[in-house]
């Protein structure tokens, strides 16, 4: 009894002194606590993050604080002020992301600190605009295969078929083709494992391996997988002078014993936002039928009369086709990541606030994008938005930070334009779709990372 009487009172006493000292510094931004102490208010706020995000900006205006677990999280909501996020030297991307690296790949600090700059300069130059159409043609032929393999009918939720094609395609794409699980077992259990692993990502990043042991055991499964594809990857270019992978790039270059597991970090950040990406570019194609109507108009005028069988797309094809290029921008948009982090090492000067060194910086794509003055009626999928972009000239849309900024701004975002029109064009000229359930809402449960769909959307397919 008199335990509980003692635990009470501490907690009394705790919240007191949070309520009566805790305040902001008058410089500081508003600064949303919570009651817990050290929680904060980690559960309004995990209810529902993207929301919780913009409800507090119309409480605390544009730049404010949530503690959350002990942690400070500052957001950033002015367009203004990404310039700063991006490009301040008070702000850093490692110390940011060094500890959910360290939980989602096992990465030490040590080596990342020692690594990362390493890696992210191969990334950058293996994925450059001009690397990237050399990668264009084996890609289309494994998009083709795997698009083959699903048959000449049948239904499927949406978003497990273009699973089921673009994880392997990719990873064989990026990875090398003696590194693609050849027997369907092995395909198979490297969708189940990566699906694991990519579901259980945002909290895996948060939380120790012990209290997600499904997680953790797909995330040691994929580091044996990429450590054997090391491995091979070495063999192969001893006994072959024909194109590197991006992996034997990395392993030529980088001797660091923890090289599989930044293979399992690269091949997440492949897969893990393009994939809910063409998702939402197909059902937003699918379910407008003025947009499919230009968009399939466009795809046949382009590839007519093409091998249906062995589809063969190339980059001049898809310069032919800038309207299905517009569908994938606007579903990029529209579906962007929930936010995006650097960490404050230096009293960062934002409008008239003080931003005390330690604090998160976040910035949400998602918001961002929903901002009127740069993108008309945000909500709606329009994808004549984009005409005045200059895609041809790799010129985005004012306002459009779906792949961040500065210099660590998505070193696959080429890339990923590329995969995304090459799918679309690729799938809606092969096969016919009719939906089967309308378009889900997105999930509003994570902020890492492109939206994910709130529920199923069912398809049935027919090969033309
Ligand atoms: C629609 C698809 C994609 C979106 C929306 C996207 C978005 C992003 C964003 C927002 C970041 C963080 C940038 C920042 O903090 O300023 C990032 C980082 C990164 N992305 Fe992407 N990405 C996509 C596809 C890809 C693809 C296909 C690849 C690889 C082929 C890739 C590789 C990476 C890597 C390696 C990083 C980490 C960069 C670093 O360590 O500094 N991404 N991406």
């Amino acid at each position: 009894m008199e335990w509980i009487t003692l635990i009470l009172c501490a907690t009394i006493l705790i919240i007191s002194i949070n309520i009566l000292f805790g305040k902001s510094h008058p410089n500081m931004p508003p600064c949303i606590r919570g009651w817990i102490p050290w929680f904060g208010a980690a559960f309004e706020f995990g209810k529902e993050p993207l929301h919780f995000i913009q409800q507090a900006r119309a409480t605390y205006g544009p730049v404010f604080t949530v503690e959350v677990a002990g942690k400070r999280l500052t957001f950033l909501t002015l367009n203004e002020d990404f310039k700063a996020f991006f490009t301040s030297k008070d702000v850093d991307f490692e110390q940011a992301v060094q500890e959910p690296v360290y939980r989602t790949a096992s990465i030490s600090k040590e080596s990342f600190f020692e690594c990362h700059l390493d890696c992210l300069a191969i990334i950058k130059s293996r994925l450059t605009p001009g690397n990237t159409a050399i990668l264009s043609g084996p890609l289309c032929e494994e998009f083709d295969d795997h698009l083959e393999s699903l048959g000449s009918e049948g239904s499927a939720q949406l978003n497990e078929l273009i699973k089921s094609v673009m994880y392997p395609a990719v990873m064989s794409n990026l990875l090398g083709q003696c590194n693609s699980p050849k027997s369907t077992l092995t395909k198979q259990e490297f969708l189940d494992k990566f699906t694991t692993y990519d579901d259980g990502f945002e909290y895996g990043s948060q939380l120790p391996d012990i209290f997600l042991k499904e997680w953790a055991s797909s995330k040691q499964w994929l580091i044996s997988l990429l450590r054997n594809m090391i491995t091979k990857a070495e063999e192969t270019l001893s006994s072959e002078n024909g194109n590197k992978t991006l992996l034997q790039h990395l392993a030529t270059s980088i001797s660091d014993k923890l090289l599989p597991n930044y293979g399992v970090l690269m091949l997440w950040a492949s897969l893990a936002n393009a994939i809910p990406i063409t998702f939402w570019a197909v059902a937003f194609i699918l379910s407008n039928p003025g947009v499919y109507k230009i968009a399939m108009d466009q795809i046949r005028d382009a590839i007519q009369n093409r091998d249906k069988e062995k589809t063969k797309v190339t980059l001049d094809d898809l310069r032919q086709m800038p309207y299905v290029k517009w569908c994938i921008m606007e579903a990029i948009r529209l579906r962007a990541p929930g936010a995006i982090t650097r960490k404050v090492v230096r009293p960062l000067k934002i409008q008239n606030y003080i931003i005390p060194p330690g604090d998160m910086l976040l910035m949400s794509p998602y918001w961002a994008h929903r901002n009127p003055k740069y993108f008309p009626d945000p909500e709606d999928f329009k994808p004549e938005r984009w005409e005045k972009a200059d895609l041809e000239k790799n010129v985005l849309l004012e306002g459009f930070v779906a792949f961040g900024g500065g210099k660590n701004q998505c070193p696959g975002r080429w890339y990923a334009i590329m995969e995304l029109h090459m799918f679309v064009a690729l799938i809606l000229y092969k096969f016919e779709f009719t939906l089967l359930d309308p378009v889900p809402k997105p999930s509003p449960l994570h902020l890492v990372g492109t939206q994910q769909p709130d529920g199923p959307c069912t398809v049935r397919y027919k090969h033309r």
